[in-house]
């Protein structure tokens, strides 16, 4: 959506027609909240630029057939390194010399994914936030591979769609992440130790800490599944640090398929 409606001719790919039809309706509605503002004063420049911003876009479920019309691949895909990395492989043989593979994780490691293509100078991590259309930073994630051109490249593209890039090595969590993630998962143990309830932790965030968003309903919008993936993954890679730990009430919930905003219900339910 951002790169779409800051001129960049863009296809997304996903595993079937009806997930593509649901993000295209969902970038609609994106749009016209993204308009509402922005032209608030001119509806028909507004109309105009929704229009234009989906002509920029088209969508396939082939990525190995649309990648040779490529400059840039930014994948989101699923947060599993076998996954990734198969899809990666796939796409390095079909996709022209040039171009540049970053990868949207959120907390998988770059240098692992570059090294499943032949393109690891080519190869970074683009990391943006939820909601991406209202925040404006990017992670530009380099590893001791990645070239300083495409470093460069990915920190223009990055203020081509209107965001402020800022660097990091190639790290569990990058900066927001590695702050962030603790941060929430510490809320959870303040909870299931019974000294707080979630609903005066997320008025104490944001009342008393200027967050927009309390940890709890923070981790709703994230998922909760994702947010599982996160921790489990540093558990494995760091089983002593604390900060890392898994959470029984996360697992629970994840277990039980409430997994926040996308299911309806996490620790609250949705209205
Ligand atoms: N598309 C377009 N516009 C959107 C939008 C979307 N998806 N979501 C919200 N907006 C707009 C609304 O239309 C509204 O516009 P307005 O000012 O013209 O009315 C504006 O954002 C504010 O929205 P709301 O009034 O509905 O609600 P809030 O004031 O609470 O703002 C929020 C919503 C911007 C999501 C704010 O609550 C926020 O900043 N929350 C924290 C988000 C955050 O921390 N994100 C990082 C998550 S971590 C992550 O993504 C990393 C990953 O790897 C896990």
């Amino acid at each position: 959506q951002v790169a779409a409606a800051s001129g960049h001719t863009v296809v997304l790919v996903d595993q079937s027609a009806e997930i593509l039809k649901k993000s295209t309706k969902g970038i609609e509605e994106s749009l016209k909240r993204v308009t509402k503002k922005k032209f608030a004063d001119k509806p028909e420049a507004g109309a105009e630029f929704i229009e234009k911003t989906l002509k920029n876009l088209t969508t396939s479920t082939e990525a190995a057939a649309v990648v040779h019309s490529t400059d840039l691949v930014v994948e989101a895909i699923v947060e599993n390194m076998e996954v990734k990395n198969e899809l990666f492989k796939t796409l390095d043989k079909f996709a022209p010399e040039h171009t540049i593979f970053a990868s949207n994780t959120s907390s998988l490691q770059i240098t692992k994914l570059a090294n499943s293509t032949t393109r690891q100078d080519r190869f970074a991590g683009l990391h943006f936030f939820n909601p991406v259309p209202m925040m404006k930073l990017v992670e530009v994630i380099k590893t001791p591979m990645t070239s300083q051109k495409t470093f460069e490249s990915l920190m223009d593209f990055s203020k081509a769609v209107g965001k402020s890039p800022v660097s990091c090595k190639d790290t569990p969590g990058f900066i927001v992440n590695r702050l962030l993630v603790p941060y929430m998962m510490e809320a959870v143990r303040l909870f299931e130790r019974g000294d707080a309830s979630k609903e005066d932790i997320d008025v104490a965030m944001k009342l008393g800490a200027g967050y927009p968003m309390g940890p709890f309903e923070l981790l709703d919008y994230v998922g909760l599944d994702t947010s599982k993936y996160i921790i489990d993954g540093w558990h494995s890679l760091e089983p002593n640090n604390p900060l890392f730990a898994p959470s029984p009430l996360l697992n629970k919930l994840v277990e039980e398929k409430k997994l926040g905003k996308k299911t309806g219900e996490g620790f609250y339910k949705s209205k």
